[in-house]
């Protein structure tokens, strides 16, 4: 058995090859806690993020958007179980992660702590929060941890057809009557700053983010992706005819990137501590869907036990 100086030695190398840490390996234990704070809270996020968009899957306006909503509030559901599963290669089980949430020990992302007022809003989150989501998740394709990178491809394929969905209802409704454009632009003029906030403090207060950067679990600092977002966002706006809700907003030709004017940091505040418009509504919903499918998982482990026992008896 290697000793400890040697295992930690073995892993700063495979770090600094760009390698991948894979679940058998050794790893420092705040390795190991960093990735499944985030990745639960990446989970949690999917699972919980289903809730203001499931809310207009029965008020979708037509066959075609009923049923593309689905799929997309489907491919939610799966992204929370890849990365419950890549979780668990951590040694902790989904039950755990679920009671931490359920607790208020865990969080999820405070953007789905905002309601949805119209049809707009479906538009408003696929382009711009499933739009952060993408910027924030490609660069964790490259994470140092190997089942965490791995998931990551699938749900970056998935987010950016939810991107393009969510473009193509903002660009219908832009280029519709000018009540369906002044929904559009509502929807824009509320989901823009919170989807600001989804990359979290400015660089000089993000507490986790230099020891992230240096396990290679980050890759781009909160700023470098925020920015990354607005540099691709300020065309597309333009493309849909809408307004960007930030008068400072300009194209920085020294820097080669735009300047954004600054972000409400108080209101960011306020939402992650449980004041936002819908935290108590979303969690409440969150244990109420889990208590009412207790009976499935108890299905589910009395059919694993009466499958192990024929198969027992079998051999
Ligand atoms: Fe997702
Ligand atoms: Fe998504």
């Amino acid at each position: 058995m290697p000793e400890t100086a040697e295992l930690a030695e073995r892993f700063e190398a495979t770090l600094a090859a760009d390698q991948r840490i894979e679940p058998r390996d050794w790893m420092p234990e705040g390795y190991r806690t960093t990735l499944i704070r985030q990745i639960a809270q990446h989970a949690h996020s999917e699972v919980i993020g289903m809730q203001p968009e499931g809310n207009w899957i029965s008020r979708a306006p037509s066959l075609k958007r009923k049923a593309i909503l689905v799929a997309k509030v489907q491919d939610e559901a799966g992204h929370g179980l890849y990365l419950y599963s890549a979780a668990e290669t951590l040694g902790v089980s989904r039950a755990e992660l679920t009671d931490l949430l359920h607790d208020g020990q865990q969080k999820y992302s405070s953007i789905f702590n905002y309601p949805t007022l119209t049809w707009a809003d479906v538009g408003a989150i696929g382009w711009l929060v499933d739009g952060a989501a993408i910027t924030n998740q490609i660069p964790l394709c490259r994470c140092s941890y190997g089942p965490y990178a791995r998931a990551m491809v699938r749900v970056c394929k998935e987010e950016s057809f939810h991107q393009r969905q969510g473009y193509e209802i903002l660009y219908t409704l832009s280029h519709g009557s000018s009540r369906q454009k002044a929904m559009a632009q509502d929807a824009l003029d509320r989901w823009y700053w919170p989807s600001l906030m989804m990359f979290g403090p400015p660089d000089a207060e993000s507490t986790h983010s230099a020891r992230s950067m240096a396990w290679r679990i980050k890759r781009l600092s909160n700023d470098e992706l925020r920015q990354r977002f607005v540099d691709m966002i300020v065309p597309q706006a333009e493309a849909l005819g809408l307004t960007l809700p930030d008068p400072q907003l300009t194209w920085n030709a020294e820097r080669g990137h735009y300047d954004h004017g600054p972000i409400d940091w108080e209101e960011f505040t306020r939402v992650l501590r449980g004041h936002g418009p819908c935290n108590a509504a979303r969690m409440e919903h969150k244990r109420r869907a889990h208590a009412e499918g207790a009976w499935v998982r108890d299905a589910a482990v009395a059919y694993a036990a009466k499958r192990s026992v024929e198969a027992v008896s079998v051999a």
